[in-house]
């Protein structure tokens, strides 16, 4: 059999899923430490009394300078990320579904919830909502970019374009707050993005669809392996189901 995905089993008999390669981590964790860098950056530019900000970048004009640029790396950061994953990020109806009972998820009502792809509608909106506000954030940035693109556009386009700047940024840095939230409060996910794979119980409880293909497309095979992929991780081994 196969075994092109990494599925281990071990550590007290679970079952672990790959999820992300090391290459799309490497990309994500890339884009995550841009976006901190550029939000603090950012913030510092904001507002006076984030002003002391600026010296995490060497004072003001250095800050100023650089922040742009953070901008330009996170901007073709993110679009890496955005075509390895716009496709799995597709809205279905089991959004709708999910969205309906959301009321079920948030009081961790599993059992109420329709079975699931790679992911849930949440990180969905996330993503798409990232998408959209980078590209907003990238294309006002040019606009007020004195320094190569100041004497392409009058005032009142660079007001509107900063105008545009700042909410697009203030939505953005808004949503990686639910999206780390997100990923704290829903144990095992965390591991997703640090080690790249989750426990089958994981799978099993918050991405059955995406778990019953991953099986099925990497030869999860035996009925005790099913099993083992979809026990939610046991605090003691738990046996196999007799055949
Ligand atoms: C800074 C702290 C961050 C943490 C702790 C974090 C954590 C995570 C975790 C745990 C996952 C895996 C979720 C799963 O597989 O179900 C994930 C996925 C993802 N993250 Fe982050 N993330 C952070 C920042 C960001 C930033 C700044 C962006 C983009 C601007 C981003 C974009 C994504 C994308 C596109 C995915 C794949 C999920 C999807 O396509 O819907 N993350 N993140």
């Amino acid at each position: 059999m196969t075994r092109d995905v990494p599925h281990t089993t071990s550590d007290g008999g679970l079952t672990y899923v790959s999820r992300y390669t090391t290459v799309q981590r490497i990309n994500h964790w890339v884009t995550a430490a841009l976006f901190t860098m550029l939000t603090l950056s950012g913030l510092s530019l904001f507002h006076p009394s984030l002003f002391f900000l600026t010296g995490l970048f060497g004072g003001g004009p250095s800050t100023r300078a650089i922040h742009p640029w953070f901008g330009v790396v996170l901007f073709l950061s993110f679009l890496m990320l955005f075509f390895r994953f716009w496709s799995l990020n597709l809205p279905n109806r089991d959004d709708i579904e999910w969205s309906k009972r959301i009321g079920d998820v948030v009081s961790n009502r599993h059992d109420r919830l329709p079975e699931l792809g790679k992911y849930n509608a949440g990180q969905k909106i996330v993503f798409w909502g990232q998408s959209i506000l980078i590209t907003c954030m990238f294309l006002s940035g040019l606009v007020i970019w004195d320094q190569y693109f100041g004497t392409y556009t009058s005032i009142e386009p660079k007001r509107v374009a900063l105008l545009i700047h700042s909410l697009a940024a203030l939505c953005a840095i808004l949503i990686i707050f639910v999206h780390v939230y997100a990923g704290i409060w829903i144990k095992g996910t965390g591991r997703a993005m640090m080690r790249g794979n989750v426990t089958g119980g994981w799978a099993y409880r918050h991405h059955r669809k995406w778990l019953r293909k991953e099986a099925a497309a990497h030869g999860i095979a035996s009925e005790a392996e099913i099993y083992a992929a979809h026990h939610p991780a046991p605090a003691t081994k738990a046996e196999p189901p007799a055949k």
